[in-house]
């Protein structure tokens, strides 16, 4: 569809310049507080139930406390209400030189409590006279680690390659990890996504003969010796020589109620396996549900989902399991009528076993197990690490986070830059406007770079819509909000010389998707990205998250002085009560 006339109020804000302190600047006339940085107790009693400070809290401690590395969030209102509700949010991964006193994992304690840092968190939340605060002991409330029972669901749920030998029914997986982007669905679910779950997969015995990884764990990056995070030492199910399909029961997206406390999340593996990013959906004119997704690696794909079934407002029993059924497909992106345009045409091409590409599985669920390798089979358009997808609320176009790519060598339209070192974002028109069309309409929305410097390459400026105000790399999390404005976070090279020089650190910036302006609304602290974004029903508050603020050694964001660095959720307000980008 044809978007609306420009509306001079879509960006009412004041762009501000870029920030290097170890503080958080957000436009003027608006105001960030903190709330909820890792370590932030969910109970008042029993373990947990106190923040040391200094890293002294035990795993016991640590699983009823806030997680680390806070990234994709989303607020669910409490009977649709803006001042209360429950803020769900993922814990990616930790930062030992934090977590631990001596910065290493060495005991099964020190391992548990990593993997009690990671997961998600739902926490109730309300405001009392202008302040967001944590409703303490809500029944609500409730940590989700890399230990939790989870259910597998979907055409692979049962699979010979998802069974262990703690779970010879490949059925119930322990645990979510490396939770990244996050998706919601119009039933009032929250979906987090498993990313680089790889990393927490080794082997502490490298000499046995005949041991080598196979194709699966090759393409997916398991380590073939033994990992940072050293789980392999303490739990045989992190060791692939030991439990060769535990990887396999992770990548997946899980569907969790915040509203259940007591419910047990579902890793749909209908969606596909890979290092997924975010999940955002669209609903067609007939109900299906269309879920696009990113697997965030260099030159890897854009894909999406369609359900079998149909969303129907209000039926809980109808919509429950849609994310069972239904079609993935995967992406590729053509050049079109003109080369080197930035523009083009694509096609969603079925990942099913009655595709002639896919003839060597025999099954949905090893298609599902093997997302990846039975892409590569398929021509899908290798991209520049599709990382968040949005889906314009009116519109229902697409727009993908593309974040870098610095070892690309050779370029077509959509990925036009050798050596990518800034990032691009690509959008799209299904066809009909049919969000479960196979065919669509692509152009580069930005294409950002650096103006301020001398560029050999001139595409290294950035397109038009990059200036020496807004300049910025690697876009990543990515989001609309009710009116139409698109909310781009970064994370990305923070040295402020360079190719990034006058760039500063990770930052939010606000655009308008119809006149494609940009402006730069929000710069995080030292060594940290900007990640995630949810807004409450009137939106009026904007909730964001610091992620891994001193990762270098070099913050003490938020509380200052001496203290340990902490992720956490930055609250953003007008001052004036006004809706957020006025
Ligand atoms: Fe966890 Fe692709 O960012
Ligand atoms: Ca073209
Ligand atoms: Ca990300
Ligand atoms: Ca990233």
């Amino acid at each position: 569809p044809v978007p609306p006339a420009a509306d001079p109020d879509l960006l009412g804000f004041t762009g501000i310049a870029i920030g290097t302190d170890d503080s958080v600047h957000v436009a003027p006339g608006y105001t960030a507080s903190v709330l909820a940085p890792w370590g932030t107790p969910l109970f008042s009693t029993g373990a947990g139930s106190t923040w040391a400070g200094d890293a002294s809290e035990d795993a016991a401690a640590q699983a009823r406390q806030m997680g680390d590395n806070h990234d994709g969030i989303h607020y669910f209102a409490l009977a649709g209400r803006s001042d209360e509700g429950l803020l769900v949010m993922n814990h990616e991964y930790t930062n030992p030189q934090y977590l631990f006193t001596d910065g290493v994992v060495n005991s099964l304690d020190d391992a548990n409590k990593d993997l009690n840092a990671h997961g998600v968190s739902v926490v109730h939340i309300r405001r009392t006279a202008g302040v967001w605060n944590i409703v303490l002991d809500s029944t609500y409330n409730r940590r989700i680690t890399g230990d939790t029972p989870m259910q597998l669901t979907g055409a692979a749920a049962g699979h010979a390659l998802l069974q262990t030998t703690a779970d010879a029914t490949g059925t119930v997986a322990l645990g979510t990890l490396n939770n990244c982007g996050n998706g919601f669905t119009p039933w009032g679910t929250y979906l987090t996504c498993e990313e680089n779950f790889n990393q927490y997969f080794g082997t502490t015995n490298t000499a046995v003969p005949g041991m080598t990884r196979n194709a699966n764990q090759l393409r997916y990056g398991l380590s073939s010796a033994g990992t940072s995070r050293k789980y392999e030492q303490y739990h045989d199910r992190f060791d692939w020589q030991k439990e060769p399909n535990e990887a396999n029961r992770f990548g997946w997206i899980v569907e969790i109620d915040p509203f259940d406390p007591a419910s047990m999340p579902k890793k749909r593996t209908s969606l596909g396996r890979i290092k997924h990013e975010n999940a955002a959906y669209a609903i067609a004119a007939d109900g299906r549900v269309v879920v696009y997704m990113g697997d965030d690696q260099a030159n890897d794909y854009i894909y999406k989902f369609v359900t079998a079934g149909h969303y129907i407002e209000g039926d809980t029993a109808n919509n429950r399991d849609l994310l069972d059924t239904g079609t993935l497909y995967v992406a590729k992106f053509n050049a079109g009528a003109v080369a080197n345009d930035m523009m083009g045409t694509g096609e969603w091409m079925p990942m099913t076993t009655a595709n002639p590409a896919l003839a060597a599985y025999a099954t949905q669920a090893e298609i599902l197990v093997n997302t990846r390798l039975a892409a590569d089979a398929m021509g899908a358009t290798p991209m520049d690490r599709p990382e968040w997808v949005a889906v314009h609320p009116q519109t229902q176009e697409v727009y993908v986070t593309l974040t870098n790519n610095s070892g690309r060598s050779t370029t077509d339209d959509a990925n036009p830059r050798a050596a990518n070192v800034y990032g691009q974002i690509i959008r799209w028109r299904e066809t009909g406007g049919d969000p479960t069309a196979l065919t669509f309409e692509w152009d580069l929305f930005v294409l950002a770079g650096n103006p301020t410097i001398a560029q050999a390459n001139p595409l290294n400026k950035g397109s038009a819509n990059v200036t020496s105000d807004n300049t910025f790399n690697s876009p990543d999390g990515l989001g609309f909000d009710r009116d139409g404005r698109l909310w781009i976070q970064t994370d990305g090279n923070y040295s402020n010389t360079g190719n990034y020089a006058n760039q500063g650190n990770n930052q939010m910036l606000c655009a308008d998707p119809r006149t494609k302006e940009i402006r730069r609304f929000f710069v995080g602290p030292v060594e940290c990205e900007v990640t995630g974004l949810t807004f409450t029903p009137d939106s009026k508050t904007l909730f964001i998250n610091i992620q891994h603020p001193g990762e270098g050694g070099n913050s003490h964001w938020p509380e200052g002085g001496a203290a340990l660095p902490r992720s956490a959720t930055v609250v953003i307000t007008k001052d004036d009560g006004g809706v957020i980008g006025t």
